[in-house]
């Protein structure tokens, strides 16, 4: 067993458990899209982690492109707008589309970007989120591939970053008091 990080206090979901949901999740990908053509839309930063690791395990010829956006608002809250830095190198009209997203809180960043893509036809659009925080969503949203209902706390480690750390932990976990009164400084 790898050890903690210093700066974690808890580990919520262990690298195996996520492991093993991913492949259940690949599963129902392959089984959704078979004989048509897909293309994986990864939504940066936060989500090429578990975008490399799902992608790895659909049994399907795949596409990718991605997105880049940031929420403005709190470190931990997002306000709901949200900003393109980065938009999709190709059309994707007509195509099967599935986003691909790290975490879903308040569901607005998501939700803007299905109104976003939506508004450009494609074939089929869907939501695949490897964490969920249910309950917390502002607006109704559909999720057609759910990894993990985690609980309403801020969480790092698989992708996820606070101030930009901890995207490489194998883990997700909450941090320290003390590392996030460090950064405050
Ligand atoms: P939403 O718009 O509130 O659903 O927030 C979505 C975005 O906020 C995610 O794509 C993440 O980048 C970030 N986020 C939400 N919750 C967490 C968390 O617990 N840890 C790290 N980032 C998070
Ligand atoms: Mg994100």
């Amino acid at each position: 067993m790898p050890e903690v990080h210093e700066d974690i206090k808890e580990v919520l979901i262990s690298a195996d458990e996520i492991q093993d949901k991913i492949s259940d999740l690949a599963k129902q990908i392959s089984e959704e899209y078979r004989d048509k053509d897909l293309l994986l839309v990864g939504v940066l930063k936060g989500a090429f982690v578990f975008m490399a690791d799902l992608a790895r395990q659909v049994e399907l010829p795949i596409e990718f492109d991605f997105m880049a956006v940031s929420s403005y608002g709190t470190a931990t809250k997002t306000s709901g707008v949200v900003r393109i830095l980065k938009d999709l190198d190709y059309e994707i009209t007509n195509r099967h589309v599935l986003l691909v997203e790290d975490i879903i809180d308040s569901g607005l960043t998501i939700s803007y970007l299905l109104r976003y893509l939506q508004a450009r036809g494609p074939a089929s659009l869907e939501i695949c989120s490897l964490f969920w925080k249910k309950g917390e969503q502002a607006v109704p949203l559909e999720v057609k591939f759910p990894g993990f209902e985690i609980p309403p706390v801020f969480v790092v480690g698989y992708g996820l970053d606070y101030a930009e750390k901890y995207r490489n932990l194998p883990y997700i976990g909450v941090v320290k008091d003390e590392a996030y009164r460090a950064e405050g400084t």
